[in-house]
């Protein structure tokens, strides 16, 4: 995305400074051992993050039941890459980070607020969000705005559910996603890379659209800290950017809302940012992507498809310009 201070530059703190003494110097004696060639492979993957999620809560199992109707047929991909590649600016810029990081994330108890133009505000915890619909698993295909994709099964239900809970006043036209900037479990929040916090959005009616996924889990479990947890959303028509993750608030809104990566480079990420290898970033083309775990370096990239392959939302864009309204 953005050309970024390194992890450990001037921006961001150390990690002596977040971690737990005991965490740290473990994590050192690590390092240590990987440089003199002690440990290699796959066991490198393993030990770093059995470091990682044994510091993070549990996942829980959910029980969700597979809608085919909004499931892609494409392989999932490794649950081991999809919790270790990573963008979660809070974490850190490298796609390594969130994993390694993300542990001092406290996921319970947890509340989201839900306010703005709707004639029943509420504040939501976890263990009702789980409630309120519902859970289904979802096969669905992200795809980064930086020219890699994942599938992966979430498990959520239509964001449509909340909408239909808070009853929205007429004056409702767009929702407002913020996520939690809390530099004391986040260290990324102290880096000048975004203004924080996270704020995504989208028209009510591309909300509305059943694919917009409230999501809780992946994989048949609670959301791994990285991916977001404990409650963010899924919108697979889109480029990753637009599904915030571990969300505390959603607003609606009568006016289109200032999103972070639209503040930070508005010619490069437009509000709408819809999948579309037809309308390249500035600075790349967007007609392929690298599937991780399954495209090496040296593999043909694969077709991006429009709206990420996903037709049915076709309507919501018709007679726009996709190229203005990128
Ligand atoms: N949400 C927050 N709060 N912070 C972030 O940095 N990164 C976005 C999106 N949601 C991001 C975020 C980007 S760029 C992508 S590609 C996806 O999360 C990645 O989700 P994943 O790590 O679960 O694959």
């Amino acid at each position: 995305m953005l050309i970024k201070p390194k992890p450990n530059g001037i921006d961001l703190p150390y990690p002596s400074e977040i971690t737990p003494q005991h965490v740290y110097e473990q994590r050192r004696r690590f390092i240590a051992q990987v440089a003199a060639g002690a440990v290699a492979g796959t066991a490198l993957w393993e030990m770093a993050n059995r470091e990682a999620f044994a510091q993070a809560a549990p996942l829980q199992k959910l029980s969700a039941k597979l809608n085919p109707a909004y499931s892609a047929l494409d392989k999932p991909t490794a649950f081991k890459d999809a919790t270790s590649y990573n963008n979660f600016y809070e974490f850190g810029t490298d796609k390594s980070e969130p994993a390694v990081n993300a542990h001092t994330l406290k996921t319970r108890p947890w509340t989201v607020s839900i306010e703005g133009e709707v004639k029943k505000p509420m504040t939501l915890d976890i263990d009702s969000l789980l409630k309120l619909a519902p859970l289904e698993e979802r096969v669905y295909r992200l795809r980064c705005v930086e020219g890699w994709s994942m599938v992966i099964p979430w498990v959520g239900y239509s964001f449509s559910e909340i909408i239909k809970k808070v009853e929205l006043t007429g004056n409702a036209k767009y929702v407002e996603f913020t996520s939690l900037a809390d530099r004391a479990q986040m260290p990324g929040v102290g880096s000048r890379v975004l203004n924080w916090p996270y704020v995504e959005g989208l028209r009510l009616d591309e909300a509305n659209h059943p694919l917009t996924l409230l999501t809780l889990g992946m994989y048949g479990q609670t959301l791994p800290n990285q991916n977001g947890a404990p409650v963010r959303v899924i919108v697979p028509w889109k480029y990753g950017f637009k599904s915030a993750k571990s969300i505390v608030k959603i607003r609606f809104l009568k006016e289109q809302p200032r999103t972070a990566w639209n503040l930070a480079a508005p010619s490069e990420y437009g509000f709408y940012s819809n999948v579309n290898p037809q309308v390249d970033h500035p600075r790349w083309s967007q007609a392929t992507e690298r599937r991780i775990g399954e495209d090496g370096f040296f593999h043909k990239k694969r077709a991006t498809l429009m709206f990420n392959g996903y037709a049915d939302v076709a309507p919501l864009y018709a007679g726009m310009d996709l190229k203005k309204f990128y």
